[in-house]
């Protein structure tokens, strides 16, 4: 994991250098090493990968995850990789990480209120935050990734709650999340990389830094849509290499911020936000249907 971290680190301060000059280079050097991310299991190495072929299909799900567009770009919409959201493809522990993902399923879901196995679980991550369509089950990019997955997890015990698991969960904020606070959280701590308009930033049509909303972004219907989801994320993982930097109310606010500006429709939009909200954003933590600023939130054409 450590190496994997370091290679980042150096990919970063080469884009540092291309997209927005000696600044952001000169911050992502000075940047202190990311914090220790002590976990129980440690996956298996990239050089575990062998050219047998099942070597083959884990090579090509952990090229998907970290390229969805390039590889599986029929199921893909949006500007993100898995690996955006999934640090260090998939590895980082508090990042959802794919070895702790592949022991928890079969699993009950809320969401759809039926247990779903693993791969109907990533039918969802593209569906909702690669605002694509949903790869048939059985369809070779769902093999190739679950093949990626079962790799990682090479070990673990199945069945049991990880640590590292998913995402943080923060306690709940002092004060209500305030997307007017996290837009100074935004310009301060995040801007330099996502952009101040959100959209991220590419180099030569690779995207760099990835869009935080917009039409590049994950849509209304994505977990990170959801301000709690988001604010655990950012706590543990933003800004980049400085996970934990913010304070909890900061991540909240934040989270606030980026979750109440447009993004892409929810694909299960009925045609009617206040509808829409009362069926799948009944949330105390989704501003999908509430007003911010003057601006009616989720309110985005339906998807064609
Ligand atoms: C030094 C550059 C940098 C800074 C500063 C930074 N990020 Fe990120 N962020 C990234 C990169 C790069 C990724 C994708 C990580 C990867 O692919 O390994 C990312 C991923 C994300 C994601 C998930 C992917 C997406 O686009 O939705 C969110 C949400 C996010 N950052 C929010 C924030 C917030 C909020 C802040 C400020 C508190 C912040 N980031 C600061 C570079 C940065
Ligand atoms: C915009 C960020 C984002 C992107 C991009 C993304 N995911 Fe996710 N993913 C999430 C969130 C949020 C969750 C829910 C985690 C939680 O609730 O703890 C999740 C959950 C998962 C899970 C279940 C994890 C668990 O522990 O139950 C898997 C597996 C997964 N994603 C795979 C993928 C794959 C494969 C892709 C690319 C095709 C992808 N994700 C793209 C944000 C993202």
């Amino acid at each position: 994991m450590r190496r994997g971290r370091q290679t980042f680190g150096l990919r970063l301060v080469t884009a540092g250098l291309a997209v927005a000059g000696a600044t952001l280079a000169g911050w992502a050097l000075a940047a202190a090493p990311p914090p220790s991310k002590t976990s129980a299991f440690s996956p298996p190495p990239v050089s575990a990968i062998d050219d047998s072929p099942f070597g083959r299909q884990v090579a090509l799900g952990r090229a998907i995850f970290n390229d969805p567009r390039a590889h599986a770009g029929a199921y893909v919409g949006n500007g993100l990789a898995c690996s955006n959201c999934h640090l260090d493809e998939g590895r980082l522990a508090h990042s959802a990480p794919l070895w702790a993902a592949w022991v928890a399923y079969p699993q009950y879901r809320a969401k759809n209120g039926h247990v779903n196995t693993f791969a109907e679980r990533l039918q969802g991550c593209f569906e909702f935050s690669e605002n694509g369509k949903a790869p048939p089950l059985g369809d070779p990019v769902l093999v190739a990734l679950e093949s990626y997955a079962f790799f990682l997890a090479r070990g673990a015990p199945t069945g049991t709650h990880m640590a590292g698991a998913g995402y943080p969960k923060l306690a709940a904020p002092a004060s209500p999340p305030d997307p007017g606070r996290g837009a100074r959280v935004f310009e301060t701590h995040c801007a330099m990389c996502h952009g101040a308009n959100g959209q991220g930033q590419s180099v030569r049509g690779q995207n760099v830094f990835p869009a935080v909303w917009g039409p590049g972004s994950y849509n209304w219907g994505a977990g990170m849509a959801q301000i709690n989801t988001a604010a655990g994320f950012i706590k543990a993982n933003m800004p980049l290499a400085r996970g934990g930097s913010l304070t909890d109310q900061q991540a909240w606010d934040v989270a606030a911020y980026i979750d109440s500006q447009p993004r892409p429709q929810d694909p299960r939009f009925t045609g009617d936000v206040a509808q829409t909200r009362r069926r799948f954003h009944d949330d105390p933590y989704s501003f999908y249907g509430k007003v911010v600023d003057g601006r009616l939130v989720g309110d985005e054409p339906r998807r064609p």
